[in-house]
């Protein structure tokens, strides 16, 4: 197994992030240094993954209150709201930044000694990670596991769900870590995932480096897999989740919860609580990010599509909570009537 790279890094004042967009023909790390760094870090996805998205906003705002020691709670608000309006989608971003507005709020914390405690509060959300992965990935197999029992299983996951977007394991690709521990993995279907290609990039990267046997598909050879009974079970992550389980998560997903259903495949979201949104009563309230036109129309700076073609880039997607069979965060898992049922594992 290859040394893993961490995505986020921060010492010596300076937030290191590894820049996701160079991987994994090279691993570089970029420098932050202030907000307005960090915010273009987020926007840019040099950093990624809604659990990343939030933690590198912590850090985010340590360095606003290291280069504005006499800061004041609203200009502490403000620098949060503008932190915030880096992504719009993953929910991650605005819960991590909006407890720190509380705890600053509430603490009455000023200068070096809140500068601390945000640094504090970053290392330590980073490190918990890994706990809250692994019992996600547990609620996920001792449910699934009732119906598969020990057979290995074929899974599809869909974007990047690893440590490069989580932390820690991951989330989805937690659970197929853990299954792989267990040996119980027979073969991981990557989506390559456009435009981005989280998946032939990042996730076919970590897989690599875990040894876990895969294969990069296209996202248009899922019905041909599924049609041809070669998917046990299909694991993704979330981006947002809100109260009735509608979910938004990368553009695609939605189609892999419709034809699921079709094949009576099982479909699980898997999700720290800090993705749950249940203030949002269903998924047509939430914001879908539109991204550039060029990075469908172009790749690597190389124009693809003739130069007159406009794109459309939708970076998410939703999908029904009626098509999910299972949501699950550390906290436990949902299977049915997600209106009471989400509000139970996450109160
Ligand atoms: O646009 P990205 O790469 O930041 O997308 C977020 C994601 O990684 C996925 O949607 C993921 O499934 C949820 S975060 C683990």
């Amino acid at each position: 197994m290859m040394q893993k790279k961490e995505p986020i890094i921060y010492k010596e004042d300076t937030l290191f992030l590894l820049d996701q967009r160079k991987l994994p023909l090279e691993e570089v790390y970029v420098e932050c240094k202030n907000l307005e760094q960090t915010h273009n870090a987020i926007n840019v996805m040099v950093t990624r993954g809604a659990p990343c998205i939030g933690f590198t906003a912590i850090f985010g705002m340590a360095l606003y209150v290291k280069n504005n020691l006499d800061f004041s709670l609203a200009s502490f608000k403000e620098a949060a709201e503008y932190l915030k309006s880096a992504r719009p989608t993953a929910v991650n971003l605005a819960f991590e930044v909006d407890k720190l507005v509380e705890t600053i709020t509430r603490d009455k914390l000023t200068s070096t000694d809140c500068y601390n405690k945000i640094v504090e509060i970053g290392h330590r959300e980073l490190k918990k990670s890994e706990e809250r992965n692994r019992a996600m990935a547990n609620n996920i197999i001792e449910h699934l596991t009732k119906t598969t029992g020990d057979r290995k299983l074929r899974v599809l996951t869909h974007c990047n769900t690893g440590y490069l977007a989580c932390g820690s394991i991951g989330t989805a690709l937690g659970v197929i870590q853990v299954l792989s521990e267990k040996k119980l993995i027979e073969k991981v279907w990557v989506d390559e995932t456009r435009p981005y290609l989280q998946g032939s990039r990042l996730t076919a990267y970590e897989l690599n480096n875990l040894g876990i046997e895969h294969n990069v598909v296209v996202e248009g050879a899922a019905s041909y897999l599924m049609k041809n009974n070669l998917v046990d079970a299909i694991f993704v992550g979330a981006d947002r989740i809100v109260a009735n389980g509608d979910t938004a998560n990368k553009v695609g997903t939605s189609n892999l919860s419709i034809l699921a259903k079709h094949y009576n495949i099982p479909f699980y979201v898997v999700a720290p609580s800090s993705s749950f949104d249940l203030s949002i009563s269903s998924g047509e309230k939430i914001e879908i990010e539109m991204r550039p036109e060029e990075e469908i129309l172009e790749y690597k700076d190389l124009r693809i599509a003739p130069k007159t073609s406009q794109a459309l880039n939708p970076s998410f997607d939703i999908s029904d909570g009626q098509l999910i069979t299972g949501i699950a965060s550390e906290l436990g898992i949902a299977t049915e009537n997600y209106i009471e049922t989400l509000k139970g594992i996450v109160e």
